[in-house]
């Protein structure tokens, strides 16, 4: 827990009003691509915040900022670092930031409101965030392209979300096809990003998210630090999304989004297209906090690991965040006692080989779409290298309270419990959830065993806990959105009583 406890000091020093001035503000021409600084913005799985931040510190070497708009995180990077920002485990979306206003006076007026946003436009400092959506889009193609000729999959596609998982599938195994790029920083003339960038449809930005095309306006604005573009016969397409928050605003997110629009159509005369966009532009409004940004990441990151789904996958990123959570140290047994589709601890594999990774389940279906997924993911590796590869990852059907491992073997409990509604129900977790929870403390090791724990059931669980009390001491809460559902996750350390010591409390 140390990294994440550091990470929790610094960002308490670090408050975002620190930040007077706007982010980006007039920052001077860089001459070449590979000098550029920027601010990079990240949603994340809300309540995991500080552990992104501390994987960032850890990977970037660069400290963020948390927002106050729960669920994002800002950090600057050189551009050189831009394909290792990919790499984040646990960032969902990415997006490079143009400007961030921290107390931005809005109008009390709609209209005069929306004019102000629209007027934004042309002050905005856009030549480097465009710069980074450039060499992003090449990184894109490059990947796209690696993985058609080197990725191709025959694991089993059951749902058009399958299909996306399985492109996503354990991308840290693949060797990096975006290093090179930097290395020859050219930025592409702008007309030949525009038809080659397959963008889908996504929705992972956050709740409540709308988009609105409008407007086809003619006035050329050339204010600002970015010249407009030349009319050429294939204008970018592009659409904005405006993700708003609070209640002291007098528009509406798509009333937003339209006027913003329209003037971002006005000064780059780029053309609206809603599903087939080349650029996504961001009005992220929280309060009097806006910030605008251009997205890298066409689809949510968490898209990796799974081919075969279940009612209940969890996100990858939020299963990185409990597994680091536990601070996992190599020779760690790591076990996941009702793993559904094995999401926590194929994530475990992937990202901490020095610990052997144990997923359970009593559901037959579950197990075997666990085991599904551990071998999709070992046939890519198998395409790639041609060797016959392994992972440090088993899975067998067991029942959870009563499982087949010896008392004080385990070092680590990583699960997401049944919540009582898709899995189960609330009258069953009265009993599954002491029973489990004995047996975790059974076969975890007194003193240093430790387990983190996903429920939405925080009653139940919170009684049950303290019926085993001599067994588990809570250390942290983390609250977390689980499919919009109010969740909570729990750390707990194994206290050092032996086993055999204690009695049910029931
Ligand atoms: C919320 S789901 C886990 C989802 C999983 N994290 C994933 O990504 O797919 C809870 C799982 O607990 C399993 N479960 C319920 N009772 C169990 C028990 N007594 N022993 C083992 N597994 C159990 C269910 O079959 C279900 O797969």
């Amino acid at each position: 827990m140390s990294g994440v406890d550091d990470a929790t000091g610094v960002l308490s020093g670090v408050s975002l009003d620190d930040a007077c001035k706007p982010l980006g503000e007039n920052k001077e021409a860089s001459t070449s691509p590979k000098d550029l600084v920027v601010t990079i913005g990240a949603t994340v799985p809300t309540g995991f915040e500080v552990t992104a931040a501390d994987e960032v510190q850890e990977k970037l070497g660069s400290t963020s900022r948390i927002s106050k708009d729960r669920g994002k995180i800002y950090f600057e990077i050189p551009v050189t670092n831009l394909p290792q920002v990919h790499k984040l485990r646990s960032v969902d979306n990415l997006f490079v930031v143009v400007q961030k206003f921290n107390d931005f006076q809005f109008q009390e007026s709609k209209e005069e409101a929306l004019k102000d946003l629209e007027d934004l436009v042309k002050t905005l400092p856009w030549t480097d965030p465009l710069e980074v959506w450039k060499l992003n889009t090449n990184l894109k193609k490059r990947k796209t392209k690696w993985k058609k000729s080197n990725g191709q999959s025959n694991a089993k596609k059951e749902t058009p979300e399958d299909a996306r998982g399985e492109e996503e599938a354990l991308s840290s195994e693949l060797p990096d096809p975006v290093a090179s790029v930097l290395e020859s920083a050219e930025v592409q003339d702008p007309e030949s990003t525009n038809e080659t960038v397959p963008l889908e449809e996504e929705d992972d930005q956050s709740d409540g998210k709308e988009e609105v095309e409008e407007s086809n306006g003619e006035n050329q604005h050339e204010s600002g630090d970015c010249e407009k573009q030349d009319m050429k016969d294939e204008p970018l397409k592009f659409r904005v999304t405006c993700n708003r928050a609070g209640d002291n605003h007098s528009f509406k997110s798509n009333e937003a989004a339209r006027d913003f629009g329209g003037a971002v159509q006005d000064f780059f005369q780029w053309k609206a297209d809603m599903t087939n966009f080349d650029v996504e532009v961001l009005l992220n409004i929280h309060n009097n906090e806006v910030v605008v940004g251009i997205a890298l990441t066409e689809e949510s990151l968490h898209r990796r690991n799974i081919t075969h789904f279940g009612p209940t996958t969890l996100r990858s990123t939020l299963a990185y965040g409990m597994l680091r959570f536990c601070d996992p140290q190599p020779a760690d047994i790591i076990i996941d006692p009702m793993c559904g589709t094995g999401a926590i601890p194929i994530e475990g594999a992937a990202e901490w080989p020095n610990c052997y990774h144990l997923a359970g389940d009593n559901h037959s279906l579950a197990v075997k779409r666990t085991a599904n997924n551990i071998s999709s993911i070992l046939k890519q590796i198998q395409n790639k290298e041609g060797t016959c590869p392994s992972k440090p990852i088993d899975c067998i059907q067991w029942d959870s309270c009563n499982l087949p491992l010896r008392t004080g073997s385990v070092d680590v409990v990583v699960t997401d419990m049944p919540f009582g509604k898709r899995i189960g129900s609330k009258k069953k977790n009265w009993d599954l959830y002491p029973a489990c929870l004995m047996e975790m403390g059974r076969i975890c090791k007194p003193r240093t065993g430790r387990a983190v724990l996903l429920t939405q059931d925080r009653k139940c669980f919170l009684k049950a806990l303290s019926k085993v009390g001599h067994l588990w001491r809570k250390s942290h809460t983390i609250w977390v959105n689980v499919g919009g559902l109010h969740a909570a996750v729990y750390l707990l350390k194994r206290s050092a009583e032996l086993f055999e010591n204690i009695r049910p409390q029931w």
